[in-house]
């Protein structure tokens, strides 16, 4: 590209000094935001026409043009390579050289800060679909193998220590009800990102009888900005965008401890196929779940992002300041990498087994009963704390003896309260800790499975 074809080149007597340019410069990156870019230029040129501001031969010249480019850069591999300075330089020098005059026209009455908030947007609203679409895969893989394993029994922990015998299943669904918010998270940045600044102009809105409600109609967005200056210096969309793929991260990076630890020989409640998992060049006999640490590891990059645009858009006067610039790349790797982990975490989940017998196993020591036994006492009318302070007694006495709480013989039991009795027994095995946890939103079998249907139902639902 020469001086002159600058799109900025009339004022100035010099060339940008290389350094200024290689820093300046966002083509290697924005190019991302080309077909985008186009599309908005292409509504434009039709709104250009509406106001009578070109001629309806022009109109088709530059519609021709655009559409092929496009066309132009699937085929042509070295299409991109150029020196432009942004994909918006770019589209318009290469649309001049292919169709001259007309094409000085396009950028009459927008400016290129209307012009990229316009694309970026546009952009973004697609990727936020295939990442919906993504995350709903995962949850369908969660629901595949909590009803692959319907009736696997496992300890719920908190502060990584036994606390309450649960379903797997249970455990699986609290992963879905975290990605379903995720969902509706994004799907709540989607209305704010639909939202069409075109027609704002540099700052003070556009000086031309551009219909900007047409031009939103044309390209699906759902409204037109407010307000010119926030159109062009609003970058919120992207910011809320990386937050709630920063939680996305979050709930996939605990997913992936979750099952680091499980398919530890010290758990052995799952095991990985050796189709996701690495070995050790040094150790034999390791298996890794490299997958699941990447998924813990790369949340990390995505926060990040979150940091660093935030910090980008502080203090920043009104109106448009090429600090936003810096937002494309923290966005582009923010998609990048939550796509795919996404994708990671769904087929490590469905190249999982559960191994049934372990689970069970460690659901039925470790004391997970004790909270049965307080509720007995309970329901045989002794007040909770009361109850507790005699379950804990019971408890010390069994671990004295190195047995569980149900082999404690009843005069043992009977130590801590008369109003125990033979029906203790029932109440301390596992079936009957899980049913009893029935209310909405427990482990029960029966709510565990009204829940797994409710969920199926609801991922064929959404979107
Ligand atoms: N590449 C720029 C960006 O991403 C486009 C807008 C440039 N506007 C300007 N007045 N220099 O923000």
């Amino acid at each position: 590209m020469t001086d002159s074809e600058k799109l900025w080149g009339g004022r100035f007597t010099e060339r940008p000094h290389e350094t200024f340019a290689a820093f300046n410069d966002s083509f290697r990156f924005d190019r991302r935001i080309f077909t985008a870019d186009l599309r908005c230029s292409i509504a434009h040129a039709r709104a250009l026409d509406r106001a009578g501001l070109i001629s309806c031969e022009e109109l088709d010249a530059i519609v021709g043009g655009l559409t092929q480019l496009q066309a132009d850069s699937v085929i042509d591999a070295e299409f991109f390579k150029s020196d432009a300075e942004d994909v918006h330089s770019f589209i318009e020098s290469k649309l001049v050289e292919a169709i001259g005059d007309a094409g000085r026209k396009l950028h009459t009455g927008r400016s290129r800060n209307d012009q990229v908030a316009t694309a970026f947007r546009l952009w973004l609203r697609d990727e936020i679909d295939e990442v919906s679409v993504l995350i709903k895969d995962l949850q369908g893989a969660i629901l595949d193998i909590a009803e692959g394993f319907r009736d696997a029994v496992m300890p719920g922990y908190t502060h990584m220590q036994r606390a309450q015998p649960i379903l797997f299943a249970h455990w699986c669904l609290a992963y879905f009800e975290m990605l379903k918010r995720d969902r509706e998270r994004l799907a709540d940045v989607y209305r704010r990102v639909n939202v069409l600044p075109l027609g704002s102009g540099a700052l003070a809105g556009t000086g031309f009888p551009i219909d900007r409600e047409a031009i939103a109609a044309e390209l699906g967005f759902g409204s037109v900005t407010a307000n010119s200056i926030d159109a062009v210096s609003d970058r919120d969309f992207a910011i809320e965008f990386v937050a709630t793929c920063s939680l996305v991260m979050v709930h996939l990076s605990r997913l992936a401890e979750d099952m680091i630890l499980y398919c530890s020989a010290e758990f052995g409640f799952i095991k990985l196929s050796d189709s996701v998992s690495s070995g050790s060049s040094l150790m034999p006999q390791k298996k890794n779940p490299d997958a699941l640490e990447l998924l813990r590891g790369k949340a990390g990059r995505v926060f990040g992002h979150n940091m660093a645009l935030l910090a980008m858009m502080k203090g920043l006067p009104l109106a448009y300041n090429k600090d936003m610039q810096e937002d494309k790349e923290a966005v582009f790797d923010t998609v990048d990498t939550v796509k795919i982990s996404l994708r990671a975490a769904a087929i490590v989940v469905e190249n999982t087994v559960v191994d049934e017998e372990r689970t069970f196993d460690a659901a039925i020591s470790g004391y997970l009963n004790a909270t049965e036994l307080a509720d007995y006492l309970v329901r045989k009318g002794m007040p909770f704390r009361t109850a507790h302070d005699a379950v804990g007694k019971l408890v010390l006495l069994a671990i004295e003896q190195g047995k569980e709480l149900n082999a404690l013989s009843l005069d043992e039991m009977r130590s801590v309260s008369s109003e125990i009795s033979d029906d203790v027994f029932d109440s301390l095995s596992l079936e009957s800790a899980l049913a009893s946890r029935s209310a909405v939103g427990g482990t029960s079998p029966e709510r565990v499975g009204q829940q797994l249907q409710a969920a199926r139902e609801g991922l064929e639902f959404q979107l």
